[in-house]
C-alpha cells in the first residue's frame, strides 16, 4: 500500500531527520546550487537524468521536491554532515503516481561514498516511513546497470519485484520492501 491522503493529512510537518553523522532538513531552493554541484560529477547523473541535471535542470527538479512535501507531507532531505556542515546529497521519498507507490531514493556526492552514508540516511527515512508515516511498502527504483545503488538496496532490506519500464521509457528494475507490520501479517500467522 502507498501513502493515502488520510495518512498523508493526519502528518504534515516537514520531518527533519538526524542521524549519527547526518543533518537532514528538507531539501529546499537553498540547496539547489550545492545539488548542482554533486549531479556535476557524470557517474552520480549518468542513471538519474544525466544532462538534465544542470544548474537549471536541478532547481526545476527541487521544485517538483518541493511540491512533494507540500503535498504529501515527505520528501527529499538534503544530508548536511555534522562535522562540517557540508551539504553531501539527497535522501528521501518519492511518489510514482503512474505505478501508485513511493520510492526511497538517494545520491550521495561522489567524494563521500564508501562510507555508508547512504546507507545511513536512507535507514532514517525507512524508519520514518513504516513507524511515523505508516507506510506499507516501499520501492527502490534503479537502472539495471546501477550496481551501487542495487547493493545499497539490497543492504537496506529491499528485494527485486519486478523489471519495468518507467513512463519515460527507461527500463528499471524495481525493488520493494514491505513495512515489518506487513511481513508478518503477509507471512501468515494466528487468526485473532
Ligand atoms: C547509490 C549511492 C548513493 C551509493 O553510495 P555508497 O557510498 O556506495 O553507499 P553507502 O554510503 O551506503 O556506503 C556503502 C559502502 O560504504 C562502506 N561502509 C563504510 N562504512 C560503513 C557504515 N558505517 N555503514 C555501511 N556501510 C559502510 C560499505 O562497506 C560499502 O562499501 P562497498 O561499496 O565497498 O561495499 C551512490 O553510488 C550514488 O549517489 N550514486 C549516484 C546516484 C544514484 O545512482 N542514486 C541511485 C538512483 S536509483
Amino acid at each position: 500500500m502507498t501513502l493515502t491522503r488520510d495518512t498523508a493529512a493526519s502528518y504534515r510537518a516537514p520531518v527533519h531527520l538526524e542521524t549519527e553523522r547526518l543533518l537532514m532538513p528538507p531539501l529546499s531552493g537553498l540547496h539547489a546550487a550545492a545539488l548542482t554541484e554533486v549531479y556535476a560529477e557524470p557517474e552520480i547523473a549518468r542513471h538519474i537524468g544525466g544532462a538534465a541535471l544542470d544548474a537549471e535542470g536541478t532547481a526545476a527538479q527541487v521544485r517538483r521536491f518541493e511540491a512533494v512535501w507540500r503535498e504529501h507531507g515527505f520528501g527529499q532531505s538534503a544530508l548536511v554532515t555534522r562535522v562540517s556542515g557540508t551539504f553531501v546529497g539527497r535522501t528521501g521519498l518519492h511518489p510514482w503516481p503512474q505505478w501508485d507507490e513511493v520510492e526511497l531514493g538517494y545520491v550521495v556526492a561522489r567524494r563521500i561514498q564508501g562510507r555508508g552514508l547512504a546507507t545511513e540516511a536512507a535507514r532514517a527515512w525507512l524508519d520514518v516511513a513504516f513507524r511515523r508515516l505508516g507506510l506499507h511498502r516501499l520501492t527502490a527504483v534503479i537502472h539495471p546497470d546501477n550496481a551501487p545503488s542495487r547493493a545499497l538496496a539490497t543492504r537496506l532490506g529491499f528485494r527485486v519485484h519486478r523489471n519495468d519500464i518507467t513512463p519515460a521509457g527507461v527500463p528499471v528494475v524495481v525493488y520493494e520492501q514491505l513495512a515489518p507490520s506487513q511481513r508478518i501479517s503477509r507471512a501468515g500467522g494466528p487468526d485473532c
